[in-house]
């Protein structure tokens, strides 16, 4: 399905109607029938606090209670966001290709926006490969009409709405695809193709460049499979940026993470294995966004792509590996991975003396363990001023985030006798000590999220969905925008 907002001046009759009611039952448009039902609807509303279906004459409309604004307004936001989604799952039931929806003029825009967010996010299903099961992806024209005299509902706005939902749908297909539909090969072709579309530049560096580049690594990582790894660089350059040196945002893209000669045992984990280029994901959706939105910053993505496959090419505990940066690494366990390939990729970025570098990975089952789905794992070494932004806006989308520390006595935990480092820390702090790998080489402002738990769910209870959610799009892409505008 593809959603489209627009804005409208009037209602019009029959069309389907979503109405988020104010809080009196006095201003029901003329529009509707005389056959409004107030009395039940006030009886619903007094028992529950959920959309309900209403059927006039010939009109299918979709009521919404009114929510009073008592809670912080975050939390008013993210329930907002719930009744859309709630209403997505009534939509399910109609096949409709137009439907309006109608704000009560006491609602304020954000609110409204906040439900048109939900509204898309949850209708989100995933395209099944080679099936003929694929009814949901049409068309879905909403048009959006909203009479509070105190603000503006612009055109451009729903536009830059609708974008930025498209690049969260992008992400959870990517992340949602099967392992053997992207493979490092493949994925560097879809990212060529995004990249014409939206209008950022891609290079897709294959192995003979990374042995150029000495991404050890990646390399090393990616010795144990058949596919070779790739190494994406993705620029979006636009020429009224405000920035003059880059926002790098660096991505975890293990297409699968079998675990290497440290085989992941059991089925539970290794079955969702295929989210560990959850971060790559949200790199690309969101620098799609930034994009098509032709925001002016100057971005540029970093994606180390590779799967930790099992072979005998691969690496064994014991080994030791040189960095691109040069630091050796003795890998003690070959399931921590994702940091070696996201450290050449860090490396790396020392070269464009970035403004800031934020990285995105699935990192580690510690930070899953830690806080649960409920929220984002990340560190980093920016001023106090920048991470609590973070966490604001972290609120206001509702994709929390929690800080850990990176305290210097956790570099202890990766004291190598046989190399500079190790590449884990044994079991304690496990979150923190993949951290702490990374901050080895970095010499930047740099935010680290680990977004091991909340890019994948395991079952669905919001718009987020089941399976991949596009965690970080929606943060980052208004964290960004609120801090260099
Ligand atoms: N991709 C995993 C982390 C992960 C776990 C992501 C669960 C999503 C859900 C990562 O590569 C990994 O295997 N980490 C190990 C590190 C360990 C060997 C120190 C882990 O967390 O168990
Ligand atoms: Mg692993
Ligand atoms: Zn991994």
């Amino acid at each position: 399905m593809q959603i489209f907002f627009t804005v409208r001046e009037h209602l019009s009759e029959s069309t389907p109607c979503v109405y988020l009611l104010g809080e009196n039952f006095d201003a029901i448009p003329t529009t509707f029938s005389d056959n409004f039902p107030v009395s039940s609807l006030i009886n619903f509303f007094e028992k529950e606090q959920t959309p309900t279906t209403i059927f006039l004459d010939d009109q299918v409309v979709f009521a919404v209670p009114y929510l009073a604004p008592t809670e912080e307004n975050y939390i008013q936001k993210e329930k907002m966001r719930n009744q859309g989604f709630l209403v997505s799952q009534m939509l399910k039931k109609h096949s409709l290709s137009k439907l309006q929806v109608f704000a009560d003029a006491i609602l304020t825009k954000d609110s409204v926006l906040c439900f048109l967010e939900g509204l898309n996010l949850g209708s989100y299903s995933y395209e099944k490969k080679g099936s003929s099961e694929n009814y949901f992806r049409d068309t879905l024209q909403v048009e959006v009409v909203f009479p509070n005299e105190n603000e503006i509902l612009e055109q451009e706005e729903l536009e830059r709405l609708t974008t930025l939902c498209d690049a969260v749908w992008l992400t959870r297909d990517l992340v949602n695809d099967p392992p053997n539909f992207k493979k490092s090969s493949l994925l560097g072709q879809k990212i060529e193709e995004l990249g014409q579309e939206a209008g950022f530049q891609t290079e897709i560096w294959d192995k003979e460049r990374i042995k150029a580049e000495k991404m050890g690594g990646l390399l090393g990582v990616s010795q144990a499979s058949y596919e070779d790894p790739i190494f994406a660089k993705l620029t979006y350059s636009p020429k009224d940026a405000t920035n003059d040196t880059p926002i790098v945002l660096v991505g975890k893209g293990v297409t699968f993470d079998i675990g290497g000669s440290n085989i992941k045992t059991g089925t539970s984990a290794l079955e969702i294995m295929k989210s560990d280029m959850g971060g790559c994901g949200t790199v690309i959706g969101l620098m799609y966004a930034l994009a098509k939105n032709n925001i002016p910053l100057y971005v540029v993505g970093l994606l180390p792509i590779t799967d930790n496959a099992i072979s005998n090419k691969g690496l064994v505990p014991g080994d030791v590996i040189t960095m691109r940066s040069g630091t050796t690494v003795e890998i003690t366990n070959t399931d921590g991975e994702g940091r070696l390939i996201m450290a050449d990729a860090l490396d790396y970025a020392k070269e464009l003396a970035p403004e800031l570098v934020i990285d995105l990975a699935t990192l580690t089952g510690s930070a899953v363990r830690a806080i649960g789905e409920e929220g984002i794992v990340f560190m980093g070494n920016t001023d106090e001023l920048l991470k609590r932004n973070l966490e604001k806006i972290g609120r206001d989308v509702y994709e929390r985030l929690v800080e850990f520390p990176l305290w210097n006595e956790y570099k202890d935990y990766l004291k190598s006798d046989v190399a500079d480092i190790k590449n884990v820390g044994g079991s304690f702090a496990g979150a923190i000590t993949a951290g702490k790998f990374l901050e080895h080489f970095v010499d930047y402002d740099w935010l680290h999220l680990d977004i091991a738990a909340p890019a994948y769910l395991m079952k669905s209870s919001s718009y987020r969905g089941k399976s991949a959610t596009g965690t970080g799009v929606r943060l980052l892409y208004h964290f960004l925008i609120e801090k260099f505008l």
